[in-house]
């Protein structure tokens, strides 16, 4: 519960915070039923090659079955001779280690794999991550680059020009592989508000209809509002996790009247005090807490509303799917 006490102290912070982050997701079956039998059959040893790579003490490690087959993960793509970029990265990374301390290693593997791999030799990785002061559990990798290349391909991150490794481009994904859930980032995003996924949303097996991994799709760009709905809500909701203390939130969006739903989470404390109807009820079904009055924007109140509508449409898609 630490670092939510200092996420909370820090939303304060993040409220101004325009990202520029990309979101895709990319879902997979975890089982596929044959006749009686219910076979275990990862999809994902479908979608990922399983190249062999080495890591920075020259250990071969195959891409699917060892870095990332049942974990969650981090990828990023570097090269260490990179100018500025990289290093920004890296010493983002490093933040988001400290911040993961003992998860690292165990609840989530942290990966940097070099597009330079002719230059970047295991040698080369492991003086650059004495540099950085890379701690255990996060392992850089290098390997042939059109193994690389392909990996890149795969999530989504390949671009055939590598010089442009530069301050927007994407280089950072996260996921679970066990339910195939992948997330990309930019190098900007807050590193609090990446561990919350990480040891969120991503720790998360539960969700059960997944389409699979050829059906992958990008979702379009990412709302801001996943970001603020992370470090305001998931404290106390859900989106089609069940009631926490407040509501789960999945399909609010089309239940309530727009303009209720919008006054409701400008100013809860106003229409409680005013005892409208449907707030003071909901008041007094969820053991009398009020939802905090959390000064939020116009364009924070319109993302929130986006991102909850978006989710909830997507696990209104997955359940469907399931249903089938
Ligand atoms: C401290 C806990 C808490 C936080 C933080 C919180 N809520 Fe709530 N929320 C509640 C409670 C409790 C209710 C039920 C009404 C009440 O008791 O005030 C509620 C009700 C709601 C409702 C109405 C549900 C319905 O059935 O109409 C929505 C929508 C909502 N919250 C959205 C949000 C969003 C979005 C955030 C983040 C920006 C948020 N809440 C943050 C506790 C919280």
């Amino acid at each position: 519960m630490y670092y939510l006490d200092k996420l909370r102290k820090k939303s304060n912070k993040t409220k101004s915070y325009q990202t520029l982050v990309w979101l895709f997701q990319l879902t997979g079956i975890m089982l596929v039923c044959v006749l009686n039998t219910a076979q275990a059959v990862p999809s994902g040893a479908k979608y990922f090659p399983n190249v062999p790579l080495l890591n920075q003490d020259g250990k071969t490690l195959h891409f699917y079955d060892d870095v990332i087959k049942g974990k969650i993960v981090t990828i990023n793509f570097m090269f260490t001779s990179c100018g500025d970029s990289c290093p920004l990265e890296t010493a983002k990374l490093r933040k988001i280690q400290q911040l993961l301390g003992d998860h690292v290693g165990t609840n989530v593997h942290m990966y940097s794999i070099s597009v330079n791999p002719d230059r970047d030799t295991p040698a080369v990785l492991k003086a650059y991550m004495k540099k950085f002061k890379v701690g255990p559990g996060w392992e850089f990798l290098t390997g042939k680059q059109e193994d690389i290349d392909l990996i890149r391909k795969k999530l989504g991150m390949y671009s055939d020009d590598d010089t442009e490794l530069n301050d927007h481009a994407i280089n950072f994904a996260m996921g679970n592989e066990a339910t195939g859930q992948w997330l990309r980032r930019d190098p900007f995003a807050v590193p609090e508000t990446l561990v919350a996924i990480l040891l969120g949303r991503l720790q998360t097996h539960s969700l059960a209809a997944l389409p699979s991994y050829e059906k992958t799709r990008m979702l379009g760009s990412a709302p801001t509002g996943e970001d603020l709905f992370i470090t305001r809500c998931t404290v106390c909701h859900t989106i089609g996790g069940g009631n926490k203390i407040g509501p789960d939130l999945q399909n609010i969006v089309s239940l309530r009247d727009r303009k209720w739903l919008k006054r409701w989470l400008k100013e809860p404390d106003v229409m409680l005090k005013e005892k409208d109807p449907l707030a003071y009820g909901l008041y007094l079904k969820y053991g009398q807490v009020p939802m905090p009055n959390m000064r939020l924007a116009e364009d924070e109140i319109k993302d929130l509303i986006e991102y909850m509508k978006n989710s909830s449409k997507t696990l209104n898609t997955n359940t469907a799917a399931l249903n089938k």
